[in-house]
């Protein structure tokens, strides 16, 4: 028997999306206690960290709680090609009186290889576990499903989709090419048909007997009423929540959302596409092919250093700052309150509709 969207007991269809290195446990607790599914992007996060991060989590909330994982088929650096992306970052790390490293490490591993993260994910068992770039192995997702936790996976084509229904996950979500963050692409070199939110999800809906997620530029209570006219039965938002106080976005972020929210997609920060606020790396990047940029996560190691470094010299325009193209609408509220705004006017749009 599949798990339910219904069986979460959700106020609100709003999934908070997980955001690794922008969600906390304060964001995830706020956002299950107003009665919508908080999430923890554990993707980048060591065993330890993790376990202290949803140990905060379960101390807030007794509500339900999405945990978020990365697996990536673990990739192969090439040597040359990390000897040449040293090079070209070597005077823009002197602009900020830095070195760049000598040589790029593989700064977190893939959950499809991290026995010790798995075992963690299995004791914690959250109301649902959530897999961006791919998927575990069949044995772990039925180890998983016998615990009772409800399995969800991003898709951005049919094809991804299908597979991801026929690997028994619960639900699936679809990202749209407005979407904030990494691209949820299972091969990365593969094509990209950069569906947008509501084409993909009609898709997805008519062709798939699993619960379809939203996903991708929903900012409002109104759209996420309107995503459930495309076919979702749950909408899930990241930029929306970007500027909540409870999350880790760093003043410089806040204040480049802050901007006009202009986003761009970029390889060259992590190693994969992802959607970014167009900033000082995005420009400094934007001329670069595909295969001068180093595997992912190496590239990332490169670039949380450069970041580092240009922020030590007040320059914070080299982070990470993964967005969605609809920032212009982000607001800057405590998460309890926005998630009362989407409550009230997702009821509204309701109404509107009847
Ligand atoms: C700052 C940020 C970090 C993200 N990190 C993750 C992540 O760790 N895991 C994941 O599955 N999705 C991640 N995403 C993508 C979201 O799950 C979701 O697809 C996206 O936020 C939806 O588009 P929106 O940002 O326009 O709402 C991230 C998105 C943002 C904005």
């Amino acid at each position: 028997m599949r798990k339910t969207i219904e069986e979460l007991s959700l106020d609100i269809p709003v999934f908070q999306a997980p955001m690794a290195g922008t969600s906390t446990p304060a964001l995830a607790a706020a956002v299950a206690n107003a009665g919508g599914l908080g999430a923890l992007g554990l993707g980048a996060a060591s065993v330890e960290t993790a376990a202290k991060m949803i140990a905060e989590t379960s101390a807030m909330t007794g509500g339900p709680i999405n945990l978020n994982f990365f697996c990536h088929k673990p990739m192969e650096l090439r040597e040359e090609v990390a000897r040449d992306w040293i090079a070209r970052s070597q005077s823009r790390f002197e602009r900020f009186e830095a070195a760049p490293p000598n040589e790029l490490h593989e700064i977190y591993q893939s959950f499809v290889v991290n026995q010790a993260m798995f075992e963690l994910l299995l004791e914690s068992a959250p109301a649902v576990a959530s897999f961006h770039f791919g998927l575990p192995a069949a044995d772990k997702l039925a180890a998983l499903r016998d615990r009772g936790i409800m399995l969800i996976a991003s898709a951005l084509s049919l094809e991804d989709a299908r597979r991801v229904e026929a690997a028994g996950i619960d639900a699936v979500v679809a990202q749209g090419w407005s979407a904030g963050g990494h691209r949820g692409l299972i091969d990365e070199n593969g094509p990209d048909e950069r569906l947008d939110t509501e084409a993909l999800t009609r898709l997805l809906a008519k062709n798939l007997s699993i619960p379809v997620i939203a996903a991708g530029g929903l900012m409002d209570g109104a759209d996420v009423r309107a995503s459930l006219s495309w076919g979702a039965e749950a909408a899930q938002l990241g930029t929306a929540f970007i500027g909540c106080p409870e999350t880790a976005a760093d003043d410089g972020f806040r204040a480049r959302l802050a901007e006009g929210g202009k986003t761009v997609m970029t390889r060259a920060i992590s190693g994969r596409p992802a959607r970014c606020l167009d900033n000082e790396f995005t420009r400094w990047t934007a001329d670069v092919s595909d295969a001068e940029v180093p595997a992912y996560p190496y590239t990332y190691d490169l670039g949380k250093a450069l970041n580092a470094a240009a922020k030590a010299k007040g320059e914070p325009g080299y982070g990470a700052q993964w967005a969605g193209s609809e920032a212009a609408r982000a607001r800057f509220l405590p998460a309890a309150e926005l998630m009362q705004a989407l409550m009230e006017e997702f009821e509204a749009a309701e109404a509107d509709v009847a």
